[in-house]
């Protein structure tokens, strides 16, 4: 198989290139990290990018295949228009090759405050849900921060200073559904803002980029509607 993936190491290159590669397809099933495990431990151990986990659990592998973003892990190499071009997430400062700066990502996450913040006293054991309440976080607590949404939303390439971004967003709205957090007045007072959350255009893209099938998009309007209903 034929793979042209993005090079750039500021140390030595003037300006980032394509390079060609031809990879064996070793066993059935196999997913693009394989083939980029393979150049990197076979044709040219300089090749950088993260993982870990392999399976679409750590969210480090975050990478733009043929134009799309998604995790290298899980994404089958079967089907895939060849030659493969793989480059580093969209509009993120490249550190080397496939690795990108994701601490503005990360501060942005910091933002959110995804932590619980309750009043009442911390119990002997665990704080209680039921199956019910347990359920509203389901389509928001499988995110793995990977970054394939935000960087693949236009609104936050132009605004991604003060636009929260999609993945951001989607843990907002995980902590505001949370039946033991005590601070949605408090959340929703830092979300209240016209690039925070309004840049939102509904776009879509964030849905479509995401590898765990999450909707930030809909996560998005949760909130919107949040704040409506407590005008009302
Ligand atoms: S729906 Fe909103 S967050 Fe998602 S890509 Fe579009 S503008 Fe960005
Ligand atoms: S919502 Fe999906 S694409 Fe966005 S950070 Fe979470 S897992 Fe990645
Ligand atoms: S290596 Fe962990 S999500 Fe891909």
């Amino acid at each position: 198989m034929k793979l042209e993936i993005y090079r750039f190491n500021p140390e030595v290159d003037d300006k980032p290139y394509m390079q060609s590669f031809e990879v064996p397809i070793e066993k059935p099933g196999m997913k693009l990290l394989d083939a980029l495990n393979y150049i990197k431990w076979h044709l040219d151990g300089s090749l950088t990018y993260r993982r870990s986990c392999g399976e679409g659990v750590c969210g480090s592998d975050g990478m733009n295949i043929n134009g799309v973003n998604g995790l290298g892990c899980i994404t089958p190499i079967e089907g895939l228009k060849q030659p493969i071009k793989v480059r580093p997430l969209p509009n993120m400062p490249v550190t080397r090759d496939l690795v990108v700066d994701m601490e503005h990502f990360f501060d942005q996450y910091k933002q959110i405050k995804p932590w619980l913040q309750s009043n009442t006293p911390r119990p002997e054991h665990e704080r209680l849900q039921s199956p019910a309440e347990r359920a509203e976080l389901d389509g928001s607590y499988e995110c793995v921060l990977c970054g394939c949404c935000t960087t693949s939303c236009p609104s936050w390439w132009w605004n991604g200073d003060r636009f929260l971004g999609p993945a951001a967003l989607l843990q907002a709205n995980r902590w505001l559904k949370d039946s033991r957090d005590d601070a949605a007045g408090e959340r929703l007072d830092m979300l209240e803002d016209s690039f925070k959350l309004y840049r939102c255009h509904q776009i879509m893209n964030c849905m479509e980029a995401c590898p765990k099938d999450l909707n930030p998009t809909k996560a998005i309007n949760d909130i919107k509607r949040a704040l409506v209903k407590r005008k009302v």
